[in-house]
């Protein structure tokens, strides 16, 4: 199946719906588009503890990892917020996750509320990043 943006951008926008922020009031939705059609949602769900909360692109590719999905299955990542400029890029702790549940030549698709689109690789998103081939045996 072919996604179109406007299909991208309906499917994210039910992720960024069910986001649950309290706290922040800022939704993200993120949604996977895997290699058979299927698609995998997460959003930002908030905790009292703050540092608890967890992002909409590491719920979604938690969920995909729970559910045995594997990074060659993943095609792409969508991620929609609404940030006061411009489009959102996902914060530092999930380009890492990205990196690694992800195959480098992953899309990354990345909207806001007006449909703006940024789209680039995962490799471009988070470049010179920490793998576990840096690790010693
Ligand atoms: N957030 C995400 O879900 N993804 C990002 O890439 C950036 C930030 C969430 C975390 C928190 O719930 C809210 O946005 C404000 O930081």
């Amino acid at each position: 199946m072919n996604y179109t943006l406007e299909d991208k951008f309906i499917l994210a926008k039910k992720a960024y719906d069910n986001a649950y922020t309290p706290y922040s009031k800022f939704n993200v939705g993120a949604v996977l588009i895997l290699n058979d059609g299927r698609t995998i949602s997460g959003s930002n769900i908030e905790n009292a503890s703050f540092g608890l909360t967890n992002c909409a692109e590491r719920s979604a590719l938690f969920s995909a990892y729970s559910q045995g999905i594997r990074k060659d299955d993943i095609l792409e990542i969508i991620i929609l917020a609404n940030p006061t400029t411009g489009i959102i890029s996902p914060c530092g702790a999930c380009r890492q996750v990205i990196s690694e549940l992800m195959n480098g030549d992953a899309t990354v698709t990345m909207f806001n509320l007006n449909k703006e689109t940024r789209v680039c690789s995962v490799k471009d998103l988070i470049p010179f990043a920490f793998t576990s081939g840096d690790l010693h045996e």
